[in-house]
């Protein structure tokens, strides 16, 4: 047995050492062959808990470990001698098979061969398998290409959804779309290389499989019922930064379920009557013509004046109302700049009791820089100098107080800008309310007529009863305050 073995490791040597490649590509891969086992064994356990480890091992342990396989197999059997190629000839083989004393010689190197195949492919196997799991994982999406996923990262991270992987709604489990997902993932990593990919990246992506699959898997919107109550808070841009509050009751409706009418918000969602539209221009905003299929019936809305309506040769792109009509952005939400500071004043992180800090942190926050770097240093400036000039008290009084809100500026301003992508304020629209007539109003505006004079409402009362708009402590909220402590005492 003994004597076995150490003719297998002299063949070996002998076999690798016949040339550079070889000996090269043999000290790779009997080098990463045990760590990437002992690597994958402890990420399969998950001991180490830090998100580049799996970067580690499936982007740069185990390509090493297969071009040291590649060269190992260049150095063995392509790059040799001349004498040597014989020995993969026909005839070669046939005399060593012929020859009796050589039998067990070339028994061996089978045997040799057949250990060292089984044992890396067994090896890759594993790796492959692992690594196919981890480049689903969220820490392959959102930390491998930084600069790329950045912003879709960080704002997942406080999102309803940062439980939920990237691929649970970016993939799905169907293998046609798995398919399809990581050949324009490849596609995607050579366009990191080379440096070729869009900045910002544009709305709407397209590679989404069929949005109403992927919601559906969780959200039953067929089934929501009801009105739910919506309060805002927000803040003024005057010396007391005054709290002020928004409340809408939301006609959530539903899809209509179980022989109940669909009604309220979520009607879109129903099956019964399908919305399709027409949309002019990339981002899906100006759409020239709506048209409902109840059944047989079939209303087309059209925004042309009633002159040139129903001019069917306007070009277009036809499309099927769903989910991402509405909830475009379900969980990378990009704020605007008010929002950004309203949610970090509510919140504390702004200390509210600085006078005028929501308006000159608005001044600030909002004009256009080139760096993360240039905003935080401008904008940790600006509000300095402008304290020091106006409240100098303030600034010599408590500096913590002043510093503590530079820092919740600063935070908000990087969890939604991203100059290094091209993310300013405002770059991706949310069609979920009606921002700057965008949204429900690129339908609801008013101005979609039906050839019977039927108009898709903009009435205000349709979608939302307003109950209070920017007041400070509205009157309902208090009422309701109020019933609920009378109906809680005994
Ligand atoms: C709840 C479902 C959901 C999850 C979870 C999710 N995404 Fe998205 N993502 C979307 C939708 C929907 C869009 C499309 C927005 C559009 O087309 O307007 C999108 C768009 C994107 C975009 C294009 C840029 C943009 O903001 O429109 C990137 C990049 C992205 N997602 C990356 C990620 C990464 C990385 C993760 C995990 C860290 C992730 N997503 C998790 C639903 C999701
Ligand atoms: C894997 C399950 C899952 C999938 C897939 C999923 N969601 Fe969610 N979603 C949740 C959970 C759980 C919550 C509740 C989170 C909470 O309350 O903190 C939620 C919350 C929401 C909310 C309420 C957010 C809020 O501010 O209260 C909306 C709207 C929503 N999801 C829309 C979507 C849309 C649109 C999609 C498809 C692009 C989607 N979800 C896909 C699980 C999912
Ligand atoms: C016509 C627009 C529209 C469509 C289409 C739509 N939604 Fe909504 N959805 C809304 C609005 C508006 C709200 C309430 C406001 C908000 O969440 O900010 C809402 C609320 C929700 C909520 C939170 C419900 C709750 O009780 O808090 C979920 C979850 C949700 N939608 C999922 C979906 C899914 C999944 C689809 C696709 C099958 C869908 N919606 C289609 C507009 C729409
Ligand atoms: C692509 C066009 C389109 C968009 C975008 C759109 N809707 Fe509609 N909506 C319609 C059409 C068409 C009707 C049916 C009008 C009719 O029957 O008069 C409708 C009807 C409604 C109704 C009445 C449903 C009922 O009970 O009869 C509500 C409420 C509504 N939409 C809310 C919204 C909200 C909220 C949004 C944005 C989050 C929105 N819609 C976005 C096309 C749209
Ligand atoms: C087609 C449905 C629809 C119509 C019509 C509509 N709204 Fe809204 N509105 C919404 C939705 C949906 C939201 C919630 C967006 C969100 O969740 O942030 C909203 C939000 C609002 C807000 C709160 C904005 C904020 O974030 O502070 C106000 C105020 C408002 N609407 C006023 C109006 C007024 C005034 C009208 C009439 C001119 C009107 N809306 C018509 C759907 C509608």
């Amino acid at each position: 047995m003994g004597k076995t073995s150490a003719f297998f490791i002299k063949t070996a040597v002998s076999l690798i050492s016949r040339g550079k490649l070889s000996v090269l590509g043999g000290i790779m891969t009997s080098v990463l062959a045990p760590v990437l086992l002992i690597c994958v064994v402890l990420d399969i356990r998950g001991t180490v808990d830090n998100p580049y480890f799996g970067f580690l091992i499936y982007l740069i342990l185990g390509p090493l470990f297969v071009l040291g396989l590649i060269l190992l197999i260049i150095g063995v059997f392509i790059s040799r001698g001349k004498e040597d190629i014989g020995l993969f000839t026909f005839e070669y083989i046939e005399e060593q098979l012929t020859r009796p004393g050589r039998y067990t010689r070339i028994r061996r190197h089978i045997l040799l061969s057949l250990i060292f195949t089984l044992s890396t492919l067994l090896l890759v196997t594993l790796v492959s398998y692992t690594g196919f799991h981890y480049t689903e994982s969220t820490a392959f999406c959102g930390l491998t290409c930084h600069q790329v996923m950045g912003p879709a990262y960080a704002t997942y991270q406080h999102s309803p959804h940062s439980r939920i992987s990237c691929v649970e709604c970016h993939i799905g489990k169907q293998s046609q779309w798995l398919t399809k997902a990581k050949f324009s993932g490849a596609k995607q990593i050579f366009a990191v290389l080379f440096d070729t990919y869009p900045r910002p990246i544009p709305q709407p992506i397209t590679s989404l499989r069929p949005i109403r699959e992927t919601c559906e898997e969780c959200h039953r919107p067929e089934m929501f019922h009801g009105d739910k109550l919506y309060i805002k808070d927000r803040f003024l841009p005057d010396e007391h930064n005054t709290h002020v509050q928004t409340a809408l009751l939301m006609k959530i409706g539903s899809g209509g379920y179980l022989g109940r009418k669909a009604q309220g918000i979520h009607w879109h969602v129903s099956e019964d009557h399908p919305v399709f539209y027409k949309y002019t221009d990339h981002a899906q905003e100006d759409v020239a013509e709506v048209w409902l299929q109840d059944g047989e019936r079939e209303i087309r809305f059209s925004k042309a004046s009633a002159t040139e309506k129903l001019d069917t040769s306007q070009q277009g792109t036809i499309r099927k109302m769903d989910c991402m009509d509405c909830h475009n952005r379900p969980t990378h939400v990009f704020l605007s700049a008010d929002e950004a500071l309203d949610e970090k004043l509510v919140t504390g992180i702004i200390p509210r009791e600085i006078p005028f800090i929501k308006r000159q942190a608005l001044e600030t926050i909002t004009p256009h820089y080139a760096s993360i770097d240039e905003a935080l240093q401008k904008i940790s400036r600006g509000l300095k100098e402008w304290y020091d000039a106006n409240y100098p008290d303030l600034a010599n009084q408590d500096k913590t107080l002043l510093d503590k809100a530079i820092a919740g500026v600063q935070q908000a301003y990087m969890e939604n800008v991203f100059p290094e992508m091209n993310i300013d304020w405002d770059t991706y629209t949310d069609f979920i309310g009606h921002k700057n007539g965008s949204g429900c109003f690129r339908c609801h505006d008013g101005r979609h007529v039906s050839e019977n004079g039927q108009t898709i409402s903009n009435d205000c009362d349709s979608c939302h009863f307003i109950l209070a708009e920017n007041q400070p402590s509205p009157d309902v909220l208090s009422l309701l305050q109020q019933t609920f402590q009378h109906q809680r005492q005994p």
